[in-house]
């Protein structure tokens, strides 16, 4: 037995890069400590398939089989368009996220539909999926089980059922006792998802693999599988909110910038399909330190609200309490205020957070950000037909951002009547009036927000 040193970070791609004979804390090839992973040395030679000879690009045979809608819009969506037959999608996300719930409901979803799907729960028993699908009413004809973690068996089954969908739940579980180290470590999880990979393409069902991430990513975790599947799902959400985000990390057959949304519910997970109704279903209108923003994640715009409290401060260093937003753009945001518009915060406690339990990374909310904090130190609601749109530079310039003009359109769907632009923003037609702003200060003007004005101005309540 070897133990090959492997050090798991970007850097590395994950390639090992070194080996020693016996376990060792600190890597010889690169001197990090407790980076050493144990994997089993390969003793028979790998039997090489014969070599095909290279072809002009123009005479190889078209992609054959088109991808299969699962039934579930949103994971449609980001899958862009669905599962397509031999392919392998990993299926990642923290431990009780929602990955069982979302595979039982697209599995039943295609089952319904005549898919035969095979469904490998290699956490859960038999019994307790069925008490699951009996709640999601997701018991179908088409939908099969099986509770195994020995990966020969899953293997035997499929051959036996030959499904068109085989899911596997989850792969860090199976393990495979020819590969002879522990279930869960490196070794098992690569060598079985390696398996799972020669069965897609032989056999062409399609194949979905569940694995676990921790916050920090755990090694044994789908960040080793990544380059070897063809699409990497993450399901992400917090756990205290309902909202659940779908992305595409990698995929072979589409775009990635597609984000499918869904609320846990008790009868499992929805479809989310207007997001910006639900982010701003609870809006409470009137209230000072709010202000709405389109957000685009991937290519789809959100209307989101961002919400700012400004209270005394009895501390040394005042309280920055930042939840959902970017802290760093928080921070430059209350610098910009502070220096170019004369609003200065340094002496109060300041929360700022986007509502919803959504996060927000867009440096387009920034001079939403710069409003709420704004109109929350003024004690002045801005209007709540108006939104804000635009990223904000050291100097206090506003600038404009990618894709403005969906942003805009979405706002204008959702019935706001007037945008708070960058100078540059391109025009939108009649829907939505744009009130084009060079700096903060001017958008501070425009929304009524700044304390010395001495009347409210078109745009403030
Ligand atoms: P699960 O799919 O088991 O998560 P994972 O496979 O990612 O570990 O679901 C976890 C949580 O979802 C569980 O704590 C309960 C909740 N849940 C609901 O709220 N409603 C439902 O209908 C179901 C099935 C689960
Ligand atoms: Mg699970």
């Amino acid at each position: 037995m070897t133990v090959t040193a492997r050090l798991y970070g970007d850097a590395y791609g994950y390639e090992a890069v070194a080996a020693a004979p016996r376990w060792e804390g600190r890597c010889g090839g690169c001197g990090a400590w407790n980076t050493l992973v144990e994997e089993v040395a390969a003793t028979t030679p790998v039997a090489l398939a014969p070599a095909e000879r290279p072809v002009p690009i123009g005479q190889v045979a078209a992609a054959g089989a088109a991808a299969r809608a699962t039934g579930i819009s949103e994971l449609d969506r980001v899958l862009g368009g669905g599962l397509v037959p031999g392919s392998v999608t990993l299926l990642g996300g923290e431990p009780g996220i929602g990955k069982s719930t979302l595979l039982l409901q697209a599995l039943a979803a295609m089952a319904g539909a005549g898919t035969r799907c095979l469904l490998v729960s290699a956490e859960e028993s038999c019994q307790q999926v069925r008490l699951r699908a009996e709640r999601l009413d997701a018991l179908r004809p088409e939908l099969w089980l099986a509770s195994d973690t020995a990966l020969p068996h899953v293997l035997a089954h499929a051959a036996e059922l030959a499904p068109e969908v085989l899911a596997v739940d989850s792969i860090q579980t199976v393990h495979d006792p020819a590969l002879g180290s522990s279930p869960g470590s490196v070794a098992q999880v690569r060598g079985c998802a390696a398996q799972l990979v020669q069965l897609a393409k032989t056999r062409s069902p399609a194949v979905i693999l569940v694995g676990h991430v921790t916050k920090e990513g755990t090694l044994a975790g789908p960040r080793v599988l990544e380059h070897v599947v063809d699409t990497v799902l993450s399901f992400e959400g917090e756990r205290h909110h309902a909202l659940r985000l779908l992305r595409a990390q990698k995929h072979r057959f589409g775009s990635t910038d597609e984000l499918g949304l869904f609320e846990m519910s008790d009868a499992g997970l929805r479809a989310v399909a207007d997001p910006s109704c639900l982010f701003l279903g609870d809006r409470r209108p009137g209230v000072a330190g709010c202000a709405v923003v389109p957000v685009l994640d991937g290519r789809r715009p959100l209307l989101v609200e961002v919400q700012a409290l400004v209270a005394g401060s009895s501390l040394t260093m005042p309280r920055r309490s930042v939840q959902g937003l970017d802290s760093a753009r928080v921070a430059l945001v209350l610098a910009v205020l502070e220096r170019r518009c004369s609003v200065s915060l340094a002496n109060s406690d300041v929360y700022a957070s986007a509502a919803g339990g959504v996060r927000v990374g867009d440096p387009g909310a920034d001079l939403g950000i710069a409003l709420a904090l704004a109109s929350a130190s003024s004690g002045r609601p801005l209007a709540d037909d108006v939104i804000a749109c635009g990223e904000i530079g050291l100097g206090g310039e506003v600038r404009q951002v990618a894709q403005t003009g969906r942003r805009l359109a979405e706002a204008a769907r959702l019935g706001f009547r007037a945008a708070i632009v960058p100078g540059s923003a391109p025009d939108t037609g009649a829907a939505l009036e744009l009130v084009r702003v060079a700096t903060v200060r001017d958008a501070l003007d425009a929304a009524g927000l700044r304390a010395e004005q001495p009347t409210v101005v078109s745009l403030a309540k």
